[in-house]
């Protein structure tokens, strides 16, 4: 029984359902992007990943022959051993005619003037609800609001979306999608009923046949279970879930062996240039890559048409179904309360 679901996230893009593929190094390419926003979700290029501005220029073009649906470029402001170049990348992006920016790490605080001025809507994802609202208050039109399970880095306060999520809606007044352990329509509708709008996946993603990745990557990501990711970085302040590995298991000896006093240059080796290693090649023990816990609800590898048809299938299933089947008529003694 699949559902039309129509939110302020999917009005604010102009989608027709409230799902959002996040950013992904090496993965948020145009085949990912214009797929998701093709099956009506909100597909993003990953702006870093392609290096230049030239390059990231192309990629747009190439999404927009894909595509003839809304999609976004994510930009991501996290430490990096070579500084990408943010203005050209940006100026690349609105350029492109792209109208849509997911942003991460750092608040955009010094773009959004520019932003603005390119009539660019803004999603900002952070975790937590202090970053939440400073990033409201400089003008972000929505939000990403990333819990403890999620891939990727989520932040240092380790608060999951259970809490995260009601907690957000309480103090948000600009829509916002919940992210990290999203999977299947359940997730979509746990999200919406805590306050969300929508719902941000990335893992899942991932494990689809059009995620240019090596199979590699996908398989580990169906044959992991929810006790297989690990927390890296976190000595460094800039936490990451990862996927277990060999790669992943030296960076954990060197934070134990080295306690505070680890640099980012005794990771450097298992962290840096490692996802083109892992992603195009497949060498999974190369080091640390991003992924979820949501890896132990994943058990295949669908088209990215067929898991959104899913997620909504079994969305509209939960709703119209479960839920209003629990819904019983008040008994006299209630409906007596009630009315006193
Ligand atoms: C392989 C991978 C790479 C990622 N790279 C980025 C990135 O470059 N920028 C970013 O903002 N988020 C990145 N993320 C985080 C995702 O956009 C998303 O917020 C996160 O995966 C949500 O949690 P989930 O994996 O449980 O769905 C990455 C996640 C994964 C799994």
């Amino acid at each position: 029984m699949s559902v039309v679901l129509r939110t302020r996230i999917t009005d604010l893009f102009g989608i027709e359902r409230p799902i959002v593929q996040g950013g992904m190094h090496c993965v948020g390419q145009a085949p990912l992007a214009a797929a998701v926003s093709n099956a009506g979700g909100l597909g993003l290029i990953t702006g870093l990943t392609m290096g230049t501005p030239e390059k990231l220029a192309a990629e747009i073009r190439r999404c927009r022959e894909l595509t003839d649906k809304p999609f976004g470029v994510n930009v991501t402001f996290l430490p990096a051993v070579v500084p990408p170049d943010y203005p050209g990348l940006i100026k690349a992006i609105v350029d492109g005619g792209v109208r849509i920016v997911e942003t991460a790490g750092n608040n955009p605080s010094k773009w959004m003037p520019l932003f603005k001025e390119a009539g660019i809507k803004v999603i900002h994802k952070c975790t937590s609800v202090r970053h939440a609202l400073k990033a409201e208050s400089i003008g972000v039109d929505a939000l990403s609001i990333d819990g403890f399970e999620c891939g990727g880095h989520p932040g240092e306060d380790d608060v999951p979306n259970m809490v995260l999520l009601p907690l957000a809606a309480d103090a948000l007044k600009v829509p916002f999608v919940a992210s990290g352990g999203m999977a299947d329509g359940r997730s979509l509708v746990a999200a919406l009923s805590m306050g969300a709008e929508g719902i941000n996946m990335g893992t899942r993603f991932v494990a689809t046949v059009e995620a240019p990745v090596h199979d590699n990557v996908k398989q580990a990501i169906v044959a992991a279970s929810e006790l297989d990711t690990r927390l890296v970085m976190r000595p460094l302040r800039n936490t990451e879930r990862v996927l277990n590995n060999a790669g992943v298991e030296r960076i954990l000896a060197k934070e134990r062996e080295l306690g505070s006093a680890i640099r980012f240059e005794d990771v450097l080796e298992q962290v840096a240039g490692v996802y083109p290693r892992v992603m195009y090649k497949g060498e999974m023990d190369a080091g640390a890559w991003s992924c979820g816990m949501v890896a132990g609800l994943i058990h295949d590898v669908p088209t990215v048409a067929a898991l959104m048809d899913r997620i909504m299938a079994q969305a509209g299933e939960i709703i119209a179904a479960r839920l209003s089947s629990m819904v019983q008529p008040a008994s006299p003694r209630v409906a007596a309360q009630a009315s006193a």
